[in-house]
């Protein structure tokens, strides 16, 4: 399964751990930067991914807090992306919300806790029954 990530400067040194460590675990990694720590706008990356992402792939998406880059993905039909600080609000984000883009939150997130999130995210299933109903009903009414 390919592993798309993107991240604006806050995100960068988890981003670039992160690669490392999904490149080791056999995963093949799609890193559409940022490439440097200099300072960016986390909406660029977002943008960046969702022009390339195939939405049944799975992509990590990293700022500082994590909600500047789940708002913006969270705008395009074909991501659904999930704020998760530990690894199993990770594990819910797949089994429960079918989440395909998972964020995280650079700055308050140790590398270690990061990777087991990552590792729930991309081992888990989506559970599918009241869940599948749930999803069916996140678009406001007006615009079904
Ligand atoms: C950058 O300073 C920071 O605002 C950004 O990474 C993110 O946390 C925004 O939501």
């Amino acid at each position: 399964m390919r592993v798309w990530l993107a991240s604006d400067h806050a995100g960068f040194a988890l981003k670039q751990a992160l690669v490392e460590w999904l490149t080791a675990q056999g995963y093949e990694v799609e890193d559409l930067g940022t490439y440097t720590p200099d300072s960016t706008d986390y909406p660029l990356w977002v943008h960046k991914l969702a022009e390339r992402f195939p939405a049944e792939e799975r992509a990590i998406l990293i700022c500082g807090t994590g909600n500047g880059v789940c708002i913006t993905a969270n705008r395009y039909p074909h991501l659904r992306a999930a704020l998760a600080w530990n690894r199993e609000i990770a594990r819910l984000a797949r089994a429960h919300n079918d989440a395909n883009v998972l964020c995280l939150p650079g700055r308050f997130i140790p590398t270690e806790e990061a990777q087991a999130a990552v590792q729930a995210f991309l081992e888990t299933a989506f559970e599918g029954g009241r869940h599948e109903r749930r999803l069916s009903q996140i678009n406001p009414p007006h615009l079904c």
